[in-house]
């Protein structure tokens, strides 16, 4: 293994790489050199364009600590985080779709009775959400978890510290009732940034990119012997569904405002006031383990 070059280094590599008695790693090993040296022969950098992706690399893991994980809004906005998500849910038809968790998830946020209103303080429309968790046979599902949470009107979210409210606001868990139903009031939250003051703000305006999000509400979605669901719901007509930094938006994810006068709604639950609302059903899929 002397006198390496352009052409027999791959190989070379490849063969040391093999040698690891996990078959997993091997083949993860494999792919990563393959595909590394076929990127580098692909681009052939300057070493000067080398030491800058490294620094570049180097700065995103400096950014990471415990409210900021540069390299997964990299993976974000490269797309890979939607790619994997795509491979980990090839659900039966019928499933609601899958899209990123995102940074802003806060686990056990304060659970909620039906109806409450999580806003908090936040300023923003008032909003009503209703919804129903149920199986693909349209079983509901009593007492599934439904974890929310979402920005406000100006598009920040309540750990960004910058919506002037206390505490955790725009997010909670509820407790589907007896018909898999759940409601709870807010705001309409706004399209914002992403995170854009690291390297991947500096990687999206050297692509020419902007860093936006489209308006959503998030939902991660819990039931025993169901897959857990991690989804959106984007609101329909937002400037940036064609063009989400993180390549997240679905057509069967996007739902209209609805508007809601004072009294009963449809599903029978009561509101005070007059305000937009947004509807969404959604259909949990069986556990891989017991499917398989
Ligand atoms: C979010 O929707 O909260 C989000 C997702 C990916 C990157 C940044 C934010
Ligand atoms: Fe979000």
């Amino acid at each position: 293994m002397r006198d390496l070059n352009e052409t027999n280094i791959t190989d070379a590599v490849l063969a040391k790489v093999r040698q690891s008695e996990n078959p997993r790693v091997r083949q993860i090993s494999e792919a990563l050199v393959r595909h590394l040296h076929a990127f580098v022969r692909d681009i052939e950098p300057t070493q000067v364009e080398w030491d800058a992706a490294i620094e570049f690399l180097t700065r995103t893991g400096q950014m990471c600590g415990a409210t900021r994980q540069e390299f997964v809004l990299l993976s974000d906005a490269l797309g890979v985080s939607m790619l994997v998500d795509a491979i980990n849910h090839r659900f039966p038809g019928g499933a609601t779709e899958t899209t990123v968790l995102g940074p802003f998830y806060v686990q056990n946020a304060p659970e909620r009775d039906l109806g409450d209103d999580i806003s908090n303080g936040m300023q923003g429309e008032p909003l009503l959400i209703e919804g129903s968790v149920s199986r693909i046979n349209g079983a509901p599902l009593v007492g599934a978890i439904v974890d929310t949470w979402h920005a406000d009107g100006g598009g920040f979210y309540d750990v960004q510290n910058a919506t002037g409210q206390e505490g955790l606001a725009g997010r909670s868990r509820f407790r589907t009732d007896e018909h898999g139903r759940f409601w709870f009031r807010s705001i309409v939250p706004a399209f914002y940034p992403i995170p854009d003051d690291g390297p991947v703000g500096e990687m999206l305006k050297s692509q020419g990119r902007h860093p936006y999000r489209p308006a959503h509400v998030h939902f991660m979605i819990g039931y025993p012997g169901c897959e857990t669901l991690v989804t959106h719901v984007f609101l329909a007509g937002d400037k940036y569904l064609d063009s989400d930094v993180v390549f997240g938006v679905k057509n069967s994810l996007i739902k209209s405002l609805e508007f809601q006068d004072v009294g009963e709604t449809a599903r029978g639950n009561l509101v005070d006031q007059p305000m937009k609302a947004l509807r969404y059903d959604f259909i949990l899929t069986e556990e891989r383990s017991a499917v398989a």
